[in-house]
């Protein structure tokens, strides 16, 4: 029989947990191995609360099992996967398309691999989730970036760049970030139709990192890239993962959903090259329940999240233009603009430790373009939050 899980509201993710010595590498590992007192750390992207109950609940019932052997959760498992993409964003997906890894650079890592040869150029488009331009050279490829431009505070994608980006190099894949970290874009049909567009004309394959798609503001909509048409999909891998959306990074579960039978068995050889052979048992149960039960969780959170972005820009109106906020469309990661500050980096990165006693992501690890900037995670308890709103006022405020 399946369990009704009551209703969450927000106290649920006001509740402040203690995840010091846990092991959490959030608070755990502290900036360059040094130790700040006091330091608030609002960087690595999970997420200061509990996963859904039915999450924690099957993970105590597979425990208490106490057998842990290898593990498939078959078709329950691709339908409560392919089930969620398209009730929440219309992807139209068939369970057989699933290709598992233990997680997305993981699975970006095998699409590399499997669908361009050493040498080959990948595209990405900078400033993006710094890995992306780490696994494209270590993996005997070359890289090849676009800037992101910011018009009217809001970035966008230089197209003449691009198209030109993958003509000079002989672009072979595209590595999309969609909704974009860190500058915290969903992009619009028209301009994921221009991308495809241009890399279907120049016979680029996309791999579609799309673990994000689940955070998006109102007024906004992920649209997946595979869903734009079937040419599209047919030259789309796209990777997706519960781990952000239920806050499921340490167990290690991500999914690819392929359509193109070719492109598919390809990656999936590489996996198994990589003597990866599918999900461990702990995170196929949480992955499963999450999926099953997890959405009205997620939609308190969508709104929790909602609030705490009110509660920044505010802080953040209050400095005068000193630092101000992206308007974020997705993710939970935020990007302030700190270049009025006129610090060097490391004096801004100095700034935010010592003296307001928080620990970001300085922009610049984001590549071309991140100069100036810092990613901000506002996952936690509004108390948290607060603290740290708080903390950066004083900070500007003394300057
Ligand atoms: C855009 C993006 N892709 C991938 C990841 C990491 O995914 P995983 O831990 O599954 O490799 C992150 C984590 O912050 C991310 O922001």
């Amino acid at each position: 029989m399946t369990k009704r899980y009551e209703k969450i509201d927000k106290s649920f993710f006001d509740e402040v947990h203690d995840r010091t010595g846990t092991g959490a590498i959030k608070y755990d590992v502290t900036p360059g191995g040094v130790s700040y007192p006091d330091m608030l750390p609002l960087w690595v992207a999970d997420m200061d609360f509990k996963a859904p109950p039915a999450v924690t609940d099957a993970l105590v019932s597979c425990a208490r099992h106490g057998i842990f052997g290898y593990t498939d959760l078959g078709e329950e498992y691709g339908r409560a996967v392919t089930d969620w993409f398209y009730r929440r964003m219309g992807l139209r997906a068939d369970p057989s398309w699933i290709v598992k890894a233990p997680g997305v650079v993981f699975s970006m890592c095998m699409a590399i691999r499997a669908l361009c040869a050493p040498g080959d150029a990948v595209l990405i488009c900078q400033p993006v989730y710094h890995p992306f331009a780490k696994i494209i050279p270590a993996n005997g490829r070359r890289l090849a970036v676009t800037e992101l431009v910011m018009k009217n505070g809001r970035y966008e994608i230089d197209f003449g760049d691009f198209e030109d980006k993958i003509k000079r190099n002989n672009v072979k894949l595209f590595l999309l970030c969609s909704p974009h970290n860190p500058v915290s874009r969903v992009w619009t049909r028209a301009e994921l139709e221009k991308m495809a567009e241009i890399c279907r004309r120049h016979g680029v394959l996309v791999v579609s990192d799309e673990i994000h798609s689940d955070f998006v503001y109102e007024g906004h909509t992920h649209i997946p890239f595979a869903s734009l048409s079937s040419e599209v999909s047919d030259m789309t891998v796209t990777c997706t993962a519960p781990s952000k959306t239920f806050n499921l990074a340490g167990l290690q579960a991500a999914n690819m959903l392929i359509e193109n039978k070719t492109l598919r068995e390809r990656v999936r050889r590489e996996c198994l090259s990589a003597g990866y052979g599918g999900h461990n048992v702990a995170a196929a149960c949480a992955s499963l329940a999450a999926y099953k039960h997890g959405e009205q969780w997620l939609e308190v959170l969508l709104s929790y999240l909602s609030d705490n972005v009110g509660l920044l820009s505010e802080a953040l109106d209050a400095t005068n233009g000193k630092v101000t906020l992206i308007r974020p469309e997705g993710t939970y990661l935020m990007w302030l603009d700190c270049r009025a500050l006129s610090m060097t980096d490391e004096e801004l990165d100095a700034f935010f430790l010592k003296s307001a006693g928080l620990y970001l992501n300085s922009g610049y690890i984001f590549g071309r373009g991140g100069s100036g900037f810092m990613r901000m995670n506002i996952a936690c308890p509004k108390e948290t939050l607060d603290a740290a709103l708080g903390r950066l006022s004083r900070a500007v405020s003394k300057l």
